[in-house]
Parts: C-alpha cells; sequence; structure tokens
C-alpha cells in the first residue's frame, strides 16, 4: 500500500516564478488497486508522481510504500520498487544499447549484485519470450539498438522493463499520449494485460476521459496541487466521460468567476 501525508512542493520559492505544485495532498492507494489521476495542465499530476519516484525533495509530508517511509529514499533506489513510463517515448530506454541490453539493465535493477552488461542465454531466452508476447514481431530483433525502433515500439518496450521484476508501484504518466491512435490503443491493451497479470498496484495520468472511465478502480481528481475529487467502487464504475467532462467545466466556470477558486472545490472534496 502507498500512503502519501500531506505533502507539499512549491517550485522556485521566493522568486516571480514560484509555484505551489503540491499543496497538502494526503491519499492512501491500497495494494493492487488501479488510480487513475485527472486534472488540467499545470494542476500537478506529474508532480505527484515525481514526489513518489523521488525525483526531487518535497518541502514537508511523509511518503510510505508498504509501511516503509521512503520520503528520503534517493530516486535511484526506490526504481528497485517502483516502475515507470512516460509520455515521451525516448524516455526510458537507451537509444545506443540493444533491446537486449535494454532488458538486462532493467533486470538488474533494485539487485545488490553489481551490474553486468553480460548476457546469460538464459536470460536471453526469457528475454525473447517476454518481447513476443507483445506482438511487435520484436523478438527476432533483440540485437537490434532500440534507437532504430518506433516510438510505439519503445514505449511497449518501456512498459515491459518497467514491470519486469513486478514493481510494488507501477507509474504511468500519459504514457500513450504521445502516440498514433491505434499503437496507443495497442500499448494500452499491453498496459491492461500486464497490471492484471501480476496485479501490479498502478497510478496512471491520462487526459482521456475515456481511459479514466474505462480503467482502474479510482479517479482522483487534482487542481493546483489538490486533491478535488476522490471517486471508487459503485461511483467511479457510474461514471461517464461525460460527467467528467462536466467537472473540467465546472472548474472552468468557477475559475472565471474567482480565480482563488481551490478552496471551494476543496470544500466539495470529501
Ligand atoms: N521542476 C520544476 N521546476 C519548476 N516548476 C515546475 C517543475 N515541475 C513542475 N513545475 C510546475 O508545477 C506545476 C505543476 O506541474 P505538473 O507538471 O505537475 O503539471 P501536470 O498536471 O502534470 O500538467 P500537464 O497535464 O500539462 O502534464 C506547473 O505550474 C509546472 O510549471
Ligand atoms: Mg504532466
Amino acid at each position: 500500500m502507498l500512503k502519501l501525508i500531506n505533502l507539499y512542493k512549491t517550485f522556485n520559492p521566493g522568486t516571480p516564478d514560484e509555484v505551489r505544485a503540491l499543496s497538502g495532498v494526503s491519499l492512501s492507494i491500497a495494494a493492487g488497486s488501479f488510480t487513475v489521476i485527472l486534472g488540467t495542465n499545470g494542476s500537478g499530476k506529474s508532480t505527484l508522481l515525481n514526489a513518489v519516484a523521488g525525483t526531487f525533495t518535497l518541502d514537508s509530508g511523509v511518503i510510505e510504500l508498504d509501511g516503509r517511509d521512503i520520503t528520503g529514499m534517493p530516486e535511484y533506489k526506490r526504481a528497485a520498487y517502483i516502475g515507470r513510463v512516460f509520455q515521451n517515448p525516448f524516455s526510458g530506454t537507451a537509444p545506443n544499447m540493444t533491446i537486449a541490453e535494454n532488458l538486462s539493465v532493467a533486470s538488474m535493477r533494485g539487485k545488490t549484485r553489481g551490474f553486468s552488461p553480460a548476457l546469460s542465454s538464459a536470460a536471453a531466452a526469457g528475454f525473447y519470450e517476454r518481447v513476443k508476447s507483445l506482438n511487435m514481431g520484436l523478438e527476432d530483433r533483440l540485437d537490434n539498438n532500440i534507437g532504430s525502433l518506433s516510438g510505439g515500439q519503445r514505449q511497449a518496450l518501456t512498459l515491459l522493463m518497467a514491470c519486469l521484476n513486478k514493481p510494488r508501484l507501477l507509474l504511468l504518466d500519459e504514457h500513450t499520449a504521445a502516440l498514433d491512435p491505434k499503437t496507443g490503443a495497442k500499448v494500452l491493451e499491453l498496459t491492461r494485460s500486464v497490471i492484471e497479470k501480476d496485479n501490479l498496484t498502478t497510478f496512471m495520468v491520462t487526459h482521456s476521459m475515456q481511459q479514466a472511465v474505462n480503467l482502474g478502480d479510482r479517479i482522483i481528481m487534482v487542481y493546483k496541487g489538490k486533491l478535488i475529487h476522490d471517486f471508487s467502487g459503485a461511483d467511479k464504475k457510474a461514471l461517464k466521460p461525460r460527467d467528467l467532462y462536466e467537472l473540467f467545466e465546472e472548474i472552468k466556470r468557477r475559475e472565471l468567476i474567482d480565480p482563488g477558486v481551490c478552496d471551494i472545490l476543496k470544500a466539495n472534496y470529501v
């Protein structure tokens, strides 16, 4: 289980560029649950995921993963427990290394033994089957550099690498947004199947209302660094894309009336 307790983060404090990106976020995520995060541009969704991954130091707050306080744990150590896929297909893999080498590095993540670039044939065989399961014909190209692949192929491999060691937490930040619709749908289907197969605890950011209603068992909405809505159980199941659009429209309407709207919205949050 993931527990976020009163997270605060202000970027560029005391300067004209000051941004309160997280403003008292508290959240408990059950093990094996799949939470979709929605919010307008700049509302703090990526910052929330980055806080969990340890990309920056929080101003205050506590992050616990499976009962362990990881607030002060550096990003590279958290990577042993946390898999990530970003929006940009060029992030997350090393372009000048082959598919097999990238998978090898991913499989070493979190292991205490030193990094060994040598690939055992057993590992290679395991990689062959895993890459084959993507149904992209990449299993015969394990010796090709990742840089030679398309964005969709890279994103599918990044997902595979992120899930290779069954992470305790999978963070997906608009990971299909940069792909064409057909490839995006394919990567999303792969995402759904790998999450189901390993019952991964997942945190996924999207701007797609359709994805939000189709996937997962919980939807949270972020606005100006605060949680303003939280739907789970029957409430989540009953949501239609239209209901979510209306919540966004409500934000826009209230912003027009009062630019300091966040406190009003916060009052709606239960
Ligand atoms: N490293 C940083 N330095 C300065 N400001 C930052 C940094 N990271 C995020 N911000 C600011 O914090 C706010 C929240 O950004 P964040 O990237 O979390 O938004 P988001 O909800 O993911 O938006 P989008 O939907 O556009 O991806 C924004 O105003 C952004 O400019
Ligand atoms: Mg973002």
